[in-house]
């Protein structure tokens, strides 16, 4: 096996680029980053792989000289940039000190004993290590009862050649120096948060990274980034040999160009950026579960948006309406009706409310824009809920079939009504209900 230990593989990689680092992205990103945190006069703040520091200062003038900031890395010669500036500078940031050290063993680090803090910063470095989850545990230990943890993870398509090379470590079963495969979405980072026992208060995509946006790259130069990851940044020796790097440069190949659309792989300047916060008696935060009367559960696409129903949902009614079209984004939308009382959010904190005729409200996730209900105001009873917004996993009851198709009047012309021996109406069954109030 080639590889090494996490550690081993940070510092080789790390001290190599430690005297240019601060003249990468990363300085930018820094203030993207503290830009996000609510930092106020006289926290201390720990910082987790603080690198050269340059989260690290920009949290020391924040705290200013009451607070403090105390800044932990494994790798030497980021060490050395950091403590360097700091001595250029050496009244403004006395209240800073660096500490070499393990982030995932930091009961080692003997200044750290005993020790908990308001903020704790983890910059760019999440993916470094094997199980999220575990991390997130170890570090929330250091976190006062109240106190804040702010940590980032890439999105799916940053680095896209990076995340070829370990799906293509994964198919073969070789080791990879990062992980990155969990961050799917802001909704990931969002559960690894919730599961290390801390309460989330927000996940937000940060654009523009790096600096460049959106790029694409020809499917054909897949060779090109095989050569760069597998050969010239092949930090960990995993593909040193020559058997393994044959297997590696097919699957290499296959997995670029799944990504392909129209002949172009995306590459997406973007991380996701997770707050979460202690709670203030130091318990961990579960989240509240479906209770055991809940029939089904569902929510939202970032998760924002959760509910339960301890009602059997009706059948299926797809509406072709021109208002359903342009709010999927596609031809109709799905709907079941429950009982209003039956209807309990769990989460709802990004769910608005919109009024687009006289007769009837929706609402929908702000955040990711899934749309969640549409109420009749004439009718106090009942609500519809949309069906792509259900776990259908949850359900306990039998899976609703479509029963009917409404609004086939203003149906899209691209549709084929499916031949499926359900209602149908031109508008809705309910039309006289809906003109009577008009
Ligand atoms: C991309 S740099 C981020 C530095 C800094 N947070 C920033 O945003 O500029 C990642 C850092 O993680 C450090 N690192 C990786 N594994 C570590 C570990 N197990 N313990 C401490 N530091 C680690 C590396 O040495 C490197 O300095
Ligand atoms: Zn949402
Ligand atoms: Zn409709």
């Amino acid at each position: 096996m080639s590889g090494g230990t996490q550690v081993d593989n940070a510092i080789r990689f790390y001290e190599a680029k430690s005297r240019d680092y601060d003249g990468t992205w990363h300085s930018n990103f820094t203030k993207q980053f503290i830009s996000r945190l609510d930092i106020q006069k006289g926290q201390r703040i720990l910082d987790l792989a603080c690198g050269t520091g340059l989260l690290t200062f920009l949290e020391a003038e924040k705290v200013g000289l009451s607070g403090s900031v105390v800044g932990i890395d494994v790798t030497p010669g980021m060490l050395a940039v950091a403590t360097r500036k700091q001595e250029q500078d050496a009244e403004k940031y006395s209240n800073v000190t660096f500490h070499n050290g393990d982030i995932l063993h930091l009961e080692e680090t003997m200044a750290l004993q005993g020790k908990t803090f308001d903020v704790i910063t983890v910059a760019s470095a999440l993916v470094l290590f094997p199980d999220p989850n575990a991390a997130i545990e170890h570090w929330s230990k250091y976190l006062k009862p109240g106190g804040v943890l702010a940590v980032d993870a890439t999105h799916p398509r940053n680095l896209v050649s990076g995340m070829v090379l370990e799906r293509v470590a994964r198919r073969l079963d070789l080791p990879m120096p990062y992980n990155r495969s969990w961050s799917r979405s802001e909704a990931s980072l969002h559960t690894v948060l919730e599961s290390a026992g801390l309460e989330v208060e927000k996940v937000e995509t940060i654009h523009n990274q790096a600096g460049y946006g959106k790029r694409y790259y020809d499917v054909e130069r897949w060779d090109d980034f095989f050569v760069e990851n597998v050969i010239v940044k092949d930090v960990a020796n995993t593909f040193a040999n020559n058997e393994i790097r044959r297997k590696a440069q097919a699957v290499y190949k296959e997995e670029w160009e799944k990504l392909a659309i129209d002949g172009k792989v995306e590459e997406v300047d973007a991380v996701f950026l997770g707050i979460a916060r202690k709670s203030a008696d130091g318990s961990r935060y579960v989240p509240e579960t479906v209770s055991s009367e809940a029939i089904f559960k569902g929510g939202c696409r970032c998760g924002r948006v959760q509910f339960t129903s301890s009602q059997r949902p009706s059948d299926i009614t797809l509406c072709h309406c021109r208002a359903c079209q342009q709010l999927s984004g596609s031809a109709y939308l799905a709907f079941v009706q429950i009982p209003r009382f039956a209807l309990k959010y769990i989460g709802s904190s990004t769910l608005k409310t919109m009024k687009l005729s006289e007769v009837a409200e929706r609402t929908f996730c702000s955040s990711c824009g899934t749309p969640i209900t549409m109420e009749y105001l004439y009718d106090a009873d009942r609500i519809n809920i949309t069906m792509g917004s259900i776990d259908t996993y949850s359900m306990s009851c039998r899976i609703p079939k479509v029963k009917k198709h409404i609004f086939l009047r203003e149906k899209a012309p691209w549709v084929e009504s499916p031949d499926d021996s359900t209602e149908r109406w031109g508008t809705a069954e309910f039309a006289h209900l809906v003109a009577t109030k008009n």
